[in-house]
Formats: C-alpha cells, sequence, structure tokens
C-alpha cells in the first residue's frame, strides 16, 4: 500500500479514506496518533495489527468537541465538564464509563470505561469534525518503539502499512497527554503528562492522586499500556539522575548521550554520539523520543546514557518515559 502524506490542503482526502475505513495518522499537540474511525470495528482492528500493538492494550478515542464526546459517555460528571472548561482542547484525557455498545470492544478492550481526548490541533480538530465520528488515537508508533513527534517519525514506522499521514510538522509538547481516570472515586492520574496533578487539583478544588506506576502481572492494570515495554530504542539506556556522574563515563564510539547543552558541552564524546536535549526541562519534554529515535537508527551504538530530572511535579511526565525506555536501570559511580 502506498502510504501518502498530506498537508494543510488535503484534509478532505484525508477524511474520505477514514471514511471508507482506512487509517491515517494525525499530529497532535503532543505527539503522532494513528487514525481509524472508531465505529468500525474491522478499522479499529487494523490500528493493532499496523502497530503490532496486544488487544488487550484499549484505545483512546479522539473527539472534536465535548459534545461529540458526550454521544459515547455513559454520563458526563461534573468533574468532567470543569476539566473539559479548563483544559480542552489540549493534553489531557479523560477516563470515564463507556455508554453500552455505543463503541466496538476493539476499542475498550471491552472494559466498561473509554479514554475520551481532544487535542488541540487545527488539522485534526477539521478532520474529525468532518468525518462527523470520533477516532481512536494511539500513538502512531511500531508498539515499543518511541512515539512519533514527526510525520517522518510515523513513515519510518508505518510506511506501506496505512493509507496516509497528515503532516502538521512537529510536534508542540514531545510527550503524550496526561490521562485522568475519572471513574473512580478520588481522581487518580494513570499517566503523567504536561498538565500536572497540581494543576488538575487546583481546577477540580479537591484531592488527586498520582499512579505509582507499579503494576504486576497479575494485576488487571488501569492504564494497560503501564505493563508493557515501551519507548524503547535497539541499544539498552540508562538514566543519569545526578549530571555530575556524566565525568565517570568514558564515552567512545559505541556509547550515545542526550543531555542539555549546559551538560553536553562538557562531555567529550564524538559529535555524532551526543544528542542536545535542548536549554531546559521543556525542550527535554520535547526532544526526548527525537533523541531515542536518532540513536535507534545508529547500529553501532551499543549504550545510550541519557540525563534524569528531579524535583518538581514538572518533571514526572519525562522521567515516566525514560524509566520506561530505559527499563529502570539507572547508572550508579562504582
Ligand atoms: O497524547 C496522547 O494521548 C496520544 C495522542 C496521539 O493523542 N495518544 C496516546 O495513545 O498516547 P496511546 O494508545 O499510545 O496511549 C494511551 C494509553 C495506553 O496506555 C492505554 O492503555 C490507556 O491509555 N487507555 C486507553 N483506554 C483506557 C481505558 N479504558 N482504561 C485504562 N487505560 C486506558
Ligand atoms: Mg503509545
Amino acid at each position: 500500500m502506498e502510504t501518502k502524506i498530506f498537508s494543510e490542503g488535503q484534509i478532505d482526502d484525508a477524511v474520505k479514506l477514514l471514511a471508507a475505513g482506512e487509517l491515517v495518522a494525525f499530529p497532535t499537540e503532543t505527539v503522532y496518533g494513528l487514525g481509524a474511525i472508531a465505529t468500525n470495528e474491522k478499522s479499529v482492528k487494523g490500528v493493532y495489527a499496523a502497530k503490532g500493538r496486544p488487544s488487550d492494550n484499549p484505545l483512546i478515542v479522539t473527539v472534536s468537541d465535548a459534545e461529540m464526546m458526550a454521544r459515547y459517555a455513559k454520563e458526563v460528571p461534573e468533574r468532567a465538564k470543569k476539566l473539559i472548561k479548563h483544559f480542552w482542547p489540549g493534553p489531557l484525557t479523560l477516563l470515564l464509563f463507556v455508554k453500552p455498545d455505543s463503541l466496538p470492544s476493539a476499542v475498550t478492550g471491552g472494559l466498561d470505561t473509554v479514554a475520551f481526548r481532544c487535542p488541540d490541533d487545527k488539522l485534526t480538530h477539521d478532520l474529525i469534525a468532518k468525518l462527523g465520528y470520533p477516532i481512536v488515537g494511539p500513538s502512531a508508533n511500531t508498539s515499543t518503539k518511541p512515539s512519533p513527534t514527526t510525520a517522518q517519525h510515523v513513515y519510518h514506522d508505518l510506511k506501506g502499512k496505512i493509507a496516509g499521514i497528515i503532516d502538521g510538522g512537529e510536534t508542540r509538547v514531545g510527550l503524550e497527554s496526561t490521562i485522568i481516570d475519572l471513574s473512580v472515586k478520588t481522581p487518580i492520574v494513570l499517566r503523567p503528562g504536561e498538565i500536572t496533578p497540581e494543576e488538575l487539583s487546583a481546577v477540580l478544588g479537591e484531592k488527586v492522586l498520582i499512579n505509582t506506576g507499579k503494576v504486576s502481572d497479575q494485576d488487571v492494570p488501569k492504564a494497560p499500556g503501564m505493563k508493557y515495554r515501551h519507548y524503547a530504542p535497539a541499544a539498552p539506556v540508562m538514566v543519569v539522575d545526578d549530571a555530575k556522574d556524566f565525568a565517570q563515563i568514558n564515552f567512545d564510539k559505541t556509547t550515545g548521550v542526550m543531555a542539555l547543552d549546559a551538560e553536553l558541552a562538557k562531555i567529550s564524546a564524538p559529535e555524532e554520539n551526543k544528542f542536545s536535549l535542548g536549554q531546559d526541562l521543556t525542550d527535554a519534554d520535547h526532544n526526548l523520543f527525537s533523541g531515542l529515535r536518532y540513536f535507534d537508527d545508529k547500529k553501532d551504538i551499543k549504550q545510550i546514557f541519557v540525563q534524569g530530572f528531579s524535583g518538581s511535579e514538572e518533571t514526572l511526565a519525562y522521567m515516566n518515559r525514560l524509566n520506561k525506555a530505559a527499563a529502570g536501570h539507572h547508572y550508579q559511580v562504582n
């Protein structure tokens, strides 16, 4: 199958493909998503196949506005209304009870809840509004690989497997949306993102819990995606929690390093094996997945060292993704 690249003026062509049951990747402010019309079970199954995704890992339902969401939610609680008013369109996904029989079970993985997201992206808003139906939207990467922050990343992973990609340029945030579960007594953040628990708590006027991410294989996981290996390039990744420790490491042509400019400047390593995360944490969020992909394509790299951050809630999203990419491995000085 030829994978077409669409630009701003070609949204109608992409709408036609989705309406015909084809798969089209779309831009959002977080990462690129892999779209299929959410009401067509066969199309939804095609998304799992294209990504190589385990079928018990449910998909986000991407809507153009809260009215579209209400067609598929059992009810829209007051908490959801408050969050929507404040954060939508934006990088916040809401977990609500699904309206029975409104969506194929391939979307929800057979759960009684469904994740709703309304991205802040004009092209994707127009795409869904013109289609008139929501689209499923997992990140548009091959399962286990880092999420795509450019149309080129999507093409790299899914060319020949999907009908098209809408090119909206580089995504703004670079890490996936915050997911908050509103189907439970106390709201809980299942996946950290740009919108922090503190901000959610301030808008809700109540306590918000944070999932610790410790999901054992025996448990039925709350966000099923969290139990899988994720975001991982071919070479093993090591988190360097204290940037001073970079000085202890012997870098050579088999090692890659990802750090902020200020740290990178102090490191002596082959230039092509250094990847800049930028100037600050916001830049690092934006660049993390690109960097992991950069080294994934360099076959002589056998180990990647990546700067870690700590100290505030703003670091949660970055460290959550990095820890998964590193499978929990942190550099320790001997
Ligand atoms: O920013 C984002 O959210 C991106 C863009 C493309 O919108 N999408 C995204 O989708 O990250 P995905 O499928 O890669 O991650 C969604 C996560 C998965 O870990 C999945 O297990 C979880 O949400 N999820 C989806 N439906 C759920 C449900 N009903 N209950 C619990 N977790 C759910
Ligand atoms: Mg994903």
